[in-house]
């Protein structure tokens, strides 16, 4: 019977249903970045893509806090390996939670210092400041950098997990959580 909770041999539903959930709105986030990075202003795909980013982006980040809370009440009940790619996957899982939370979070404390104000799903939660607060704008000047970082830390995770895992090692690590 599927379990709702995680055991040391197989994540559990709900955290299966975060891990793809959350990668298909990561996927469609880089997209929207992409976008925005390689398409030329007033272009169509570009404002569609990015019309959703700072929404996605919001989301994004209330999930991982909940993803990770989850994970945490989880967390000695969780698969785990050991040795060297037991220590190289945890640092990991640690740096994409950590770069989940900060990137995000970067942008929203640069636009709760900025002059145009702060929406989420057309709900104001910043007002527009009178002048513009230097070093919220300063932090969130890194966001496009960590994002991309981001990026790069997610790709070697999908290349262990594929390459590593299933094709070298063949044991078995994609089917705890598939
Ligand atoms: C996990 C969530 C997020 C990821 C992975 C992400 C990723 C990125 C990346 C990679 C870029 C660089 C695009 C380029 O090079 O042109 C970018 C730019 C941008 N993002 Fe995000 N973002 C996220 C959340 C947010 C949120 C919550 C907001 C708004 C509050 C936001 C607003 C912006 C803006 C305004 C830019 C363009 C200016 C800049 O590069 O700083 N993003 N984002
Ligand atoms: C095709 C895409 C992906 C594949 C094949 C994949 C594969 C895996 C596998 C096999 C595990 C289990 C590792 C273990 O038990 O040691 C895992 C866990 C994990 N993955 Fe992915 N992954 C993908 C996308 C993503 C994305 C986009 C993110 C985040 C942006 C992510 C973040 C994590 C995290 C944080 C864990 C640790 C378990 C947890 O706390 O949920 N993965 N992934």
């Amino acid at each position: 019977m599927t379990s709702l909770t995680d055991s040391p041999d197989r994540y559990g539903l709900v955290s299966r249903l975060f891990h793809w959930g959350m990668a298909a709105l990561f996927a469609l986030q880089f997209a929207s970045a992409a976008a925005h990075w390689a398409l030329p202003r007033e272009n169509t795909l570009r404002d569609a893509l990015w019309s959703y980013h700072a929404d996605l982006g919001v989301t994004l980040l209330l999930l991982v806090l909940l993803r990770g809370a989850w994970g945490l009440w989880n967390l000695r009940n969780r698969p785990t390996e050991t040795g060297l790619m037991g220590y190289a996957a945890k640092a990991g899982h640690a740096g994409l939670y950590a770069l989940m939370v900060i990137v995000p979070a970067l942008k929203i404390i640069g636009s709760a210092g900025g002059t145009r104000g702060f929406s989420y799903l057309g709900l104001q939660v910043f007002p527009a400041q009178d002048a513009a607060i230097a070093w919220t704008k300063t932090i969130s000047d890194w966001h496009g950098t960590l994002g991309w970082i981001l990026a790069a830390v997610v790709l070697g995770h999908i290349g262990a997990a594929i390459v590593w895992h299933q094709l070298v090692k063949r044991d078995g690590v994609l089917k705890r959580i598939a």
